[in-house]
């Protein structure tokens, strides 16, 4: 798709429908001058230069990519009518649109029937299924993993319910035994779990879970923001197991009660497209509120009425309808890109479990790949939290070879669980972590691993003792992009860093 045959298409649309309704002079106080825009679109473009290279494969470090270019074209050339997916009348071609992509993200988790809607986030999703959870089990509360994404608890916190941490496996997946004990004492209405956590990928045993969680009268929430479209391969037996993706918990999607996916993480969609389904059409009735000025349209319930949002972008759904025209959901579809990012991650986990200069943490469960530097002698955490770090500044502070990672603060039990030959002197450590969301990882991995090897080679090299410097990101946010070194680093020699280039060849 060339964009520069596209862009002026896109903008065509509006323009060619419009013209029906009659010439129309734009109001003279929204007039600008072309060469007053010009000076400023040039300041803008240079105010974006600061930023990473997330459409890269250099680029390894958290959930970011640009959108697929139909997603691109399909939410301009909406954008320029710009309705608002609130009601019908905000929008009809649109609203139709969210409907059809809802029902086809239904029939993904083999929903059997549905209700939903799309968001402007996972956040504001998982908000929504919460609020229900609460509606449906007043009084009791809500249980998620230790893994979960922070904002459950935060939601929480919101609704006025109570927040309950799981404890999670030697593989960061939710404790199937510890959920129980809680259940036991009737105080959880609803579960969530996670199909993807944020920081490790990992994916709760749902089929587990929900027997457990419906003996104790619970719901069942599926946070599957970052993790669903992996649904896809889950569906196709031979290729989930050529993947190494157990396919049990995904197909149990099907018996819970909500679940969250967002599109615009897996789904190639820019932000903010989030999405929420419930398995019960009945639950609308936890929104009804009479808003005397709007849905006179239509006869189904509007959007809307089945939303905490008010306005929310038609275009959002433009975009996400025309994507899904070309990548359907399908393992064959939009999957084939999932199946390249499982395969990155496989291939990059056997390479650091066969290399000297890095440790495997885990092993990945999708597409997230968790390491550290391997420490000689008695490593201890303090340590390896040292030389990641410097692998992570060194790596991003390379104006001629960069590579951008990610880290993931992890306490010490859990350090040790997995790696016991590490002496815990610190409460925990931060080890790299890469999310290989780009399918295009899957041919980079060679030089991506030969250049981290490399900076993690020079980054145990150095002195225990050379402070590594403050971190300047909220390192404990994964799924923000890390912001740009606070102190000056050299960056690897030559000979200790090959570059990216050279080991692409
Ligand atoms: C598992 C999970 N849930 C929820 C969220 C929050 O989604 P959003 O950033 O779209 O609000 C994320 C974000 O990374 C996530 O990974």
């Amino acid at each position: 798709m060339d964009l520069r045959y596209w862009l002026p298409r896109a903008a065509e649309v509006a323009e060619r429908w419009g013209e029906r309704f009659g010439p129309l002079e734009p109001h003279p106080s929204h007039l600008v001058d072309e060469a007053d825009f010009a000076a400023a679109f040039e300041r803008f473009a240079k105010r974006l230069e600061h930023n990473y290279p997330f459409f890269h494969p250099r680029y390894a470090g958290q959930m970011v990519k640009p959108p697929h270019p139909a997603a691109l074209v399909g939410y301009l050339t909406a954008m320029r009518f710009n309705p608002n997916n609130h009601a019908y009348e905000g929008g009809p071609a649109t609203n139709d649109m969210e409907r059809e992509c809802v029902a086809q993200l239904a029939a993904m988790f083999r929903l059997p029937a549905h209700v939903g809607h799309l968001t402007s986030s996972g956040t504001i999703a998982n908000l929504e299924a919460l609020y229900v959870a609460r509606q449906s089990h007043p009084g009791r509360g809500v249980a998620y993993s230790s893994q979960a994404h922070y904002t459950h608890s935060r939601m929480c916190h919101v609704l006025g319910v109570s927040g309950h941490a799981v404890a999670a496996d030697a593989e960061g997946r939710m404790d199937a035994g510890a959920l129980e004990e809680l259940l036991r004492t009737g105080r959880v209405g609803t579960v969530v779990v996670t199909c993807g956590t944020t920081g490790l990928g990992a994916v709760d045993p749902v089929h587990e879970i929900l027997p457990l969680a419906r003996r104790y009268g619970a719901r069942v929430h599926v946070d599957a923001a970052y993790g669903g479209f992996f649904a896809l391969l889950a569906a196709d037996d031979a290729l989930a197991a050529s993947l190494g993706v157990d396919t049990a918990p995904w197909r149990a999607i099907a018996g819970c009660d909500s679940v969250t996916v967002d599109p615009h993480k897996h789904g190639l969609q820019p932000y903010g497209c989030g999405a929420v389904l419930f398995a019960d059409p009945g639950i609308g009735r936890h929104f009804a509120h009479d808003s005397p000025y709007t849905y006179f349209t239509d006869a189904e319930l509007h959007l809307g009425e089945i939303s905490l949002e008010c306005s929310r972008a038609g275009a959002s759904a433009a975009a996400l309808w025309l994507t899904l025209q070309l990548l359907p959901l399908t393992a064959q579809g939009l999957g084939a890109g999932l199946a390249a990012s499982r395969r990155a991650a496989l291939a990059w986990a056997a390479l650091i479990e066969d290399s000297t200069e890095l440790t495997l943490y885990q092993e990945p469960q999708l597409d997230i790949v968790t390491y550290f530097p391997t420490v000689a002698g008695v490593p201890a955490l303090s340590a390896v939290d040292a030389a990641g770090e410097r692998v992570l500044r060194q790596g991003m502070a390379d104006e001629h070879d960069p590579v951008y990672l990610s880290v993931l603060r992890v306490d010490a039990a859990d350090f040790t669980r997995r790696h016991p030959g590490v002496r815990a002197d610190a409460g925990g450590a931060r080890v790299l972590r890469s999310v290989l969301i780009k399918p295009e990882a899957q041919g980079w991995v060679a030089p991506l691993h030969a250049r981290v090897c490399a900076l993690a080679a020079s980054a145990t090299r150095l002195p225990a003792d050379v402070p590594a410097g403050p971190p300047d990101v909220p390192v404990d946010r994964p799924d923000v992009p890390a912001g740009p070194p606070d102190v000056p680093v050299d960056p690897p020699s030559p000979s200790s860093a090959p570059s990216f280039e050279e080991s692409a060849r």
